[in-house]
């Protein structure tokens, strides 16, 4: 029977048939039929304990047996409350509201309109926003807007708002983005600076210096424009910490989650923002309402598995997890680092990357459908991004998983891919 279904990011003249699964546990998904995949991608970056980690999936069921959905505007309920309280309390400091959203391309879109509401509300024309050239941060309009553009916006690129992108601070260029930056805010009428904190995920898996990022905080901060952290992909524990700006001792203005939050289980998202950006919304005059909604915001179940994620992070050695993680991941690079196949070899926190030396690079270069369907075979799933392979598990992946997945990573170059090197 022909499917009817339509998927993300997929391309089905190339995918005719896709893997059916099933059943989903700790690092692996299971295909109909038994073939097992080791889920080297977290399901999208997704799941971090492990898949169907059982106090969340404890809550789930109790929480669908009692409350299922409400409307959250002007109701409230349990769930939302503890989780708000919660957030704030494990969140870098000064950050005091939350607000609920679905997934982390809203997470990011409610942060805009937050900044532009704030300046709005308190009479400042401010409606511009920078970013960091090469970012990802979602695919609705605006969050396309202040993410990278290319084959991925083409056909949207009319209805795309104009951003100023400043350059990606790669090693030894971090003054010039630095530069770039204050002259973009030296202008005054920015709303808000939109960055990836430590890391561009889909961008490349690039990674940064934490002082890079406290340098950015500062000139936000010297032109009073507020500074947005999407920590959708880095928060919980990806990058080695809690969230990815602690490492770099920032507090920003606004902060997107989504992802993790959850642990993977369930859609939620939350954006946390400072108390004088709730307060410039707080008003009797109705003009000034936050204008933001979706039906199933702050959705009981989806909280009700943030909490029991909160739990895990409680009572779970989870940050000792993600250091041993972090430790395999860097023994396994050791061999790549001196592989004359790959080339810029890098981590940060459980994200380990590498590119393959190919001169068709960038997102749409051959090798990575090549190379996604040689994993597969091998039984790991990873999708690299273009020449780029980069390797992000749940927390729970074991030694002999990992390996499989890396030797996975080197049989793979060996094999078909020579067959399209057109490099060195
Ligand atoms: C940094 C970042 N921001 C936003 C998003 C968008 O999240 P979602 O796919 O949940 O809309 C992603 C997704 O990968 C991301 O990595």
């Amino acid at each position: 029977m022909t499917s009817r279904v339509w998927h993300p990011f997929t391309q089905h003249a190339l995918h005719p048939k896709m893997p059916v699964i099933e059943r989903a546990m700790g690092a692996v998904l299971r295909e109909v039929g038994g073939k097992e995949l080791i889920d080297a991608i977290s399901s999208w970056w997704v799941v971090t304990h492990g898949h169907c980690h059982p106090p969340i999936v404890k809550a789930i069921q109790d929480q669908a047996a009692k409350l299922d959905q409400t409307i959250f505007a002007a109701l409230t309920h349990e769930q939302a409350e503890r989780l708000a309280q919660r957030l704030v309390k494990i969140a870098p400091t000064g950050l005091d509201y939350v607000f609920f959203s679905d997934s982390g391309s809203t997470a990011v879109e409610v942060g805009l309109k937050m900044a532009l509401g704030y300046w709005r509300n308190r009479g400042q024309t401010r409606t511009k926003f920078v970013a960091l050239a090469g970012g990802y941060h979602g695919d609705t309009v605006g969050t396309m807007s202040v993410g990278a553009r290319g084959v991925f916006t083409q056909a949207y690129e009319p209805v795309l708002f104009q951003v100023t992108h400043i350059p990606f601070p790669s090693e030894g260029c971090e003054q010039t983005c630095l530069d770039a930056l204050e002259a973009a805010c030296k202008a005054g009428d920015v709303a808000g600076f939109v960055v990836e904190p430590l890391i561009l995920g889909a961008g490349g898996m690039l990674i940064y210096g934490p002082h890079v990022l406290a340098e950015m905080k500062r000139v936000c901060e010297r032109f009073g424009v507020l500074f947005i952290a999407d920590e959708v992909m880095t928060g919980f524990g990806r990058t080695g910490s809690m969230f990815a700006c602690e490492q770099a001792g920032v507090s920003p203005d606004i902060m997107c989650l989504a992802k993790g939050i959850t642990g993977g289980a369930v859609p939620l998202a939350a954006t946390l923002c400072r108390a004088d950006i709730f307060e410039a919304h707080y008003s009797e005059d109705r003009t000034k309402t936050f204008f933001h909604s979706s039906s199933y915001t702050a959705n009981p179940i989806a909280c009700a598995a943030a909490n029991a994620n909160l739990d895990v992070w409680e009572t779970e050695p989870v940050l000792e997890r993600v250091a041993t993680l972090g430790r395999m991941q860097e023994e396994r690079l050791a061999a790549f680092k001196t592989d004359v196949r790959f080339e810029r070899v890098r981590r940060l926190g459980t994200i380990a990357a590498l590119d393959v030396k190919v001169k068709d690079q960038g997102y749409l270069a051959g090798i990575g459908p090549i190379l996604y369907e040689r994993f597969i075979e091998s039984g790991v799933l990873l999708r690299p991004l273009g020449n780029t392979i980069y390797v992000m598990p749940p927390y729970c992946i074991s030694s002999a998983q990992l390996d499989k997945v890396w030797a996975a990573v080197g049989e793979a170059e060996k094999l078909d891919v020579a067959a399209v090197r057109d490099g060195d």
